[in-house]
Formats: C-alpha cells, sequence, structure tokens
C-alpha cells in the first residue's frame, strides 16, 4: 500500500510538470523560427541541412512537437506546423506572444531553478537590462490593452491635456493616448536608450497628438517647462527599492500641476487577487541585487501620502496577474 502511495504522489508530480513540455517546445520554436520553417510541410533532415542544425536533436523536438499537437507528421514523412503555433508564436506574426515564452524561460525560469543555491549563498543574480530591457518592454505591453481604458478614463475626467510617462518602455501607453486624443503634450522617459530608440521607430498608431521621448533616467532628468496634469509610472516600482520609490513619487510630484494626477500600473503584493503569481514573482525579484520585491497596498498608500499623493482608486487590470491600476491625485 506504501508503495502504491508512493508511485501514485511520484505519478502526480510527473504529471504537474507536464505543461512545461508545451512551454520548452514552443521557445525552441520560437528562438529558431522553427515554426516558420515547418509551415509549409518539410522533412526535419531538410531543416536540418538548411539550417545547420543538430538533426537528431531536431527529430526529438519534431516528435515533441507532433506529441503534443504543435506539429503534424504527414503521411509522406513531412512535418507540418499547426497553423495556430505559426499564428500565436512565431516572429512574424502580429498575433505573436513568443516573447512572452522568452522572458519566461530565459529569465525567469532559470533564476527560479538556482534557488537551491541562492538560499545558501550571499550572492545574488544581477538583471540585466542590457539583455533584456527590449524582452521586458515588450511583455509589459501586453497588459496595456487591459488597462488603458481606465487611463482613456483618468484623462478624459480631468480633462487632462499633458502627460508624461517614466519608465515608458515602447511608449505604448502614449501611442494609445496619441491615437485617441488630439492636442495633448506626451513625453516618455526612458532609461534604456535602444528601448528607447525603437520605440521611437515602433509606434504603430496613427497620432493625433506627437509624443516625445527622452532617452533619461528620470530620477536626473529635469524638466523646466509647464507642469503635467498627468504623471505614469507602470511597471516601474520593482527597480527601485522600497526607500527610493519615495523619489519617484517626489519626482511625479515635482512635474505635475496643482491638481496633477499620478497612475502607477503594477502588481501588487498581498492583495485580493493573484497572490501565487505576485508571490513568485517576490521570488524572481528578489533574487536579484538590483530588482526590488512588489509593494503592497499599504506601502502604496504610505508612499502617496509622505510625498503629498492621496490614493484614489484602485482596480484590478489583470486579476491572476495581480496587476492593478492606482490613481493618486495630489493632496
Ligand atoms: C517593465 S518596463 C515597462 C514599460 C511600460 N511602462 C509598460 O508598462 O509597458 C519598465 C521600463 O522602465 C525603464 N526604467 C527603469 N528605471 C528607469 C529610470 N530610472 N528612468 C527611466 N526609465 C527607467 C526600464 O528601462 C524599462 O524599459
Amino acid at each position: 500500500m506504501k508503495e502504491l502511495k508512493k508511485i501514485w504522489r511520484a505519478r502526480k508530480w510527473m504529471k504537474s510538470n507536464e505543461p512545461f513540455l508545451y512551454a520548452w517546445h514552443a521557445h525552441v520554436g520560437y528562438v529558431h523560427d522553427l515554426f516558420d520553417e515547418f509551415e509549409e510541410g518539410t522533412t526535419v533532415s531538410d531543416v536540418a541541412n538548411k539550417r545547420d542544425m543538430n538533426e537528431l536533436l531536431l527529430t526529438r523536438w519534431a516528435d515533441v512537437g507532433v506529441a503534443i499537437n504543435h506539429l503534424k507528421l504527414d503521411k509522406d514523412g513531412k512535418i507540418h506546423s499547426k497553423k495556430h503555433m505559426v499564428e500565436s508564436i512565431s516572429k512574424n506574426s502580429d498575433q505573436s506572444v513568443g516573447i512572452l515564452l522568452k522572458e519566461m524561460m530565459e529569465l525567469h525560469i532559470p533564476i527560479l531553478l538556482s534557488y537551491p543555491d541562492l538560499l545558501n549563498s550571499e550572492d545574488h543574480a544581477s538583471y540585466q537590462d542590457e539583455d533584456y530591457g527590449g524582452t521586458v518592454a515588450a511583455t509589459s505591453s501586453f497588459i496595456e490593452r487591459f488597462a488603458f481604458p481606465k487611463i482613456h478614463k483618468c484623462i478624459k475626467k480631468t480633462n487632462a491635456k499633458s502627460v508624461i510617462d517614466f519608465g515608458a518602455g515602447y511608449a505604448g501607453y502614449l501611442s494609445r493616448i496619441g491615437a485617441k486624443l488630439e492636442d495633448m503634450k506626451l513625453v516618455g522617459i526612458e532609461k534604456n536608450k535602444s528601448v528607447c530608440l525603437e520605440a521611437e521607430e515602433n509606434i504603430h498608431f496613427p497620432l493625433k497628438s506627437s509624443i516625445s521621448l527622452y532617452p533619461d533616467d528620470m530620477m536626473t532628468w529635469q524638466w523646466d517647462g509647464d507642469p503635467f496634469d498627468v504623471a505614469m509610472m507602470n511597471n516601474l516600482l520593482y527597480y527601485f527599492s522600497p526607500e527610493d520609490r519615495f523619489g519617484l513619487f517626489e519626482k511625479a510630484h515635482e512635474v505635475t500641476g496643482e491638481k496633477g494626477e499620478l497612475i502607477v500600473i503594477s502588481p501588487i503584493h498581498e492583495s485580493k487577487h493573484g497572490i501565487a503569481f505576485s508571490a513568485a514573482f517576490n521570488s524572481f525579484m528578489s533574487a536579484h541585487d538590483n530588482l526590488f520585491p512588489l509593494p503592497n497596498r499599504a506601502e502604496m498608500v504610505n508612499l502617496a501620502s509622505e510625498t503629498g499623493f492621496k490614493l484614489k482608486e484602485m482596480k484590478p487590470v489583470v486579476k491572476e496577474g495581480a496587476w492593478y491600476f492606482m490613481r493618486f491625485q495630489k493632496a
């Protein structure tokens, strides 16, 4: 009986790990454009020759793909990519979410796998912004679609005419505002120069209001123009220690007008929603010497009250990810 129980448990853990196979397979396909390569149907050996790849390993990858329905084996021995994989994973597809797999498999999972060593060590990992800045800015933008209506509502309600976005990434939020509203003054500050440059090249909406982007560190950047109506800091807090976050709020206070608003979109720890996600996020953050844990609601309220803001609104944006929209107003 005992032995059966043990085997049953082993089976349970094996099964619980099965979804990893899908992510692994899709990630390999994404990195090497393999779903494109097999889109029209071809043999593993043709692809291996063409791409100078290890044929045995490519065969194994294709076997897994057929088993999990990412690929199809035709009667003539050719392998075909399933349409949904080309559409949802290939870099060329405008529906692709492959970049999310890249972030998970290359950034998050390796850190979580190094936990046994990190637990016994004084050392931390170091987040390399030069390597992953573009990936992280791109994956953050998946939240935009859900968060933007709340930002739009705030702009309309307060009749805001100017918005500054700190840590603007690929300027997705500013682009959405600029595409919808006329006569807006839109400014973005983005520390990562290549992200800032790519943002300028990739604004994908026709704009009714133009956007000025500055490749600068928001903490040293100085503004001597008219104050802004709204400041935003979206998915930015974990780059700053809890102590340094006061400086962020002070900056927002400095550049906004008398009735200035501050919008923050961020995952929030210990909130009503997405606790597993925010806890895992914090495991990842705390393993680094240059990334910091997510704030909880009490910290946000305290940050605001210490810097002359008041929390006016806090609404979930993506519940399972603990992502919230927060609106602060100058007190
Ligand atoms: C996770 S991304 C979020 C991008 C965008 N706000 C969004 O929500 O989609 C955060 C961005 O903040 C930028 N950032 C971090 N520290 C910064 C600083 N001190 N000044 C300006 N930008 C900064 C990073 O380079 C990164 O591109």
